[in-house]
């Protein structure tokens, strides 16, 4: 049977009717009377203890509990023995202590998640709160614009972010409750840094709005890529159009009359040849230029016979040394073969070896050596010519750059040359190295692995 507390009561008051009996009867005597006071209050004593104990301090302690999981102690247990309904309760706290610790277990792990893609996205990020406040910035973020976390979280926007625009974008964002584009200008001592920011509002489930995420990208490289597109438009319309003026002002001298003068028509249609002439090797190399920058563009691979490559071009290369007393000395390893795209190995060498024919002077020295080392062919052409300075030789491999802009043009250089030759290089996963001095000479070194690396096309 369960034993109650009206159950302990009703014994209470049984066992003090007893006692209050014998008082009664035996009261004259008063070492009994103190004696049974003595043991009535060990046992009330007693009761009381036991009612502590089954009762009020199990409920102590699942208060204690409580007040533990209220203050986020979330591995809070209650572990007093408990009987019945405070047993029930003890259980119950148990029950929901455990599910809030996973629910928070939970939280934990997928606020760690969000941080960990927050810091390793590569655009930097920003939380703005409705009042203005800054509650988030992200690894890239400081990288993009130094400083600590600390140097940002709790101030406001337009007391830590600098630019105006960032500011405008924020007030912009939070006017008219959707994304805002901005862009600006970082420039510190040494460099300009182009950034772009994309306000984006943040909305509760009441369509309010919260605050704002601002996501940073730095644009500096998309800018490069733009200024040299631009670039590249316009040196190619410049390289079109010389040549272009020339032939159709010599042809309408002709036909205004000058023909008639077998002279002045030799000389005119030799300039018109010339130029036409320019401008077909313009068009060719710019169509090889862009055939070899597509991404998925493989050459077709030969077995290529070195020695047997060179005596094709050569006659070009001596009649042309021979126009300027150059001498002109090869030094071909026997019987080196190299794997690679035929047409454009051929090309290289005649780029490489007409540079180095056209930039030196009369009496000069041109020698081409091609030698093999570690399974790769090594291929080096180099004069005592006119030289390149340091600060130029950087340059030379871009499009369209040439040193000495009127004298490559009297040759008839367009200045695309290193770039076609640095292009098949890259795809034959070679390696390409130039040194020069100026006044002293250049010279140009090619390595290419003898087995290339790309799949074979035929
Ligand atoms: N061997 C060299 N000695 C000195 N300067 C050189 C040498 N090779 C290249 N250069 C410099 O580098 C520039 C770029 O060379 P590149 O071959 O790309 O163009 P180019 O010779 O002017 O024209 P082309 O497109 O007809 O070859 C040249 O204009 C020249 O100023
Ligand atoms: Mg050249």
């Amino acid at each position: 049977m369960k034993k109650t507390p009206i159950m302990y009561g009703l014994g209470l008051f049984i066992l003090l009717a007893v006692t209050g009996g014998i008082l009664s009867t035996v009261v004259e005597n008063y070492f009994i009377l103190v004696l049974v006071l003595i043991v009535q209050f060990i046992i009330l004593f007693l009761v009381v203890l036991h009612f502590l104990d089954r009762y009020t301090t199990p409920v102590q302690k699942a208060i204690h509990t409580v007040d533990q999981l209220l203050n986020g102690n979330f591995r809070a247990r209650v572990h007093h023995p408990a009987s019945g309904l405070v047993n029930e309760l003890h259980m119950n706290i148990n029950k929901l202590a455990r599910n809030l610790s996973e629910l928070s277990f939970q939280e934990q792990i997928q606020s760690e998640q969000l941080l960990t893609v927050v810091d390793n996205t590569v655009s930097g990020l920003v939380l703005v709160d409705e009042k203005g406040y800054i509650h988030l910035v992200n690894r890239k973020f400081l990288s993009m614009f130094g400083g600590t976390a600390e140097d940002y979280r709790g101030f406001l926007y337009y007391e830590v972010l600098e630019s105006e625009v960032i500011h405008e974008t924020v007030q912009n964002t939070f006017l008219y409750e959707q994304n805002v584009k901005n862009s600006f200008v970082r420039q510190n001592e040494t460099d300009k840094t182009y950034m772009e920011v994309v306000g984006a509002p943040i909305f509760n489930e009441r369509k309010m709005v919260k605050g704002a995420v601002l996501v940073f990208y730095d644009i500096t490289e998309l800018k490069k890529l733009e200024r040299m597109r631009k670039d590249f438009v316009a040196n190619v319309s410049h390289e079109l159009k010389t040549p272009i003026t020339s032939i159709n002002g010599f042809s309408e001298t002709l036909l205004d009359g000058a023909m008639n003068d077998p002279e002045v028509l030799e000389e005119f249609l030799q300039i018109i040849f010339k130029e036409s002439k320019r401008l077909q090797l313009l068009i060719q190399d710019l169509l090889t230029l862009s055939m070899l920058e597509k991404d998925d563009f493989i050459p077709v691979k030969n077995n290529i016979d070195i020695d047997q490559l060179v005596m094709d071009i050569e006659p070009m290369i001596e009649r042309k040394a021979a126009q300027k007393n150059i001498t002109y000395t090869k030094n071909i390893q026997a019987g080196l073969l190299l794997e690679g795209n035929s047409a454009q190995i051929r090309q290289l060498f005649i780029n490489l070896l007409d540079n180095a024919v056209s930039y030196t002077p009369e009496q000069g020295d041109v020698t081409l050596s091609v030698s093999e080392e570690n399974d790769d062919v090594i291929i080096r052409v180099a004069d005592n010519g006119i030289g390149i300075s340091k600060s130029q030789l950087e340059r030379v491999f871009e499009r369209f750059y040439r040193v000495d802009k009127a004298r490559s043009r009297n040759t008839g250089g367009t200045g695309l040359g290193l770039a076609i030759v640095k292009h098949i290089v890259e795809v034959h996963k070679g390696q390409i190295n130039i040194d020069s001095e100026e006044q002293k000479g250049t010279t140009v070194t090619v390595r290419f692995p003898k087995r290339t690396v790309y799949d074979v096309q035929n």
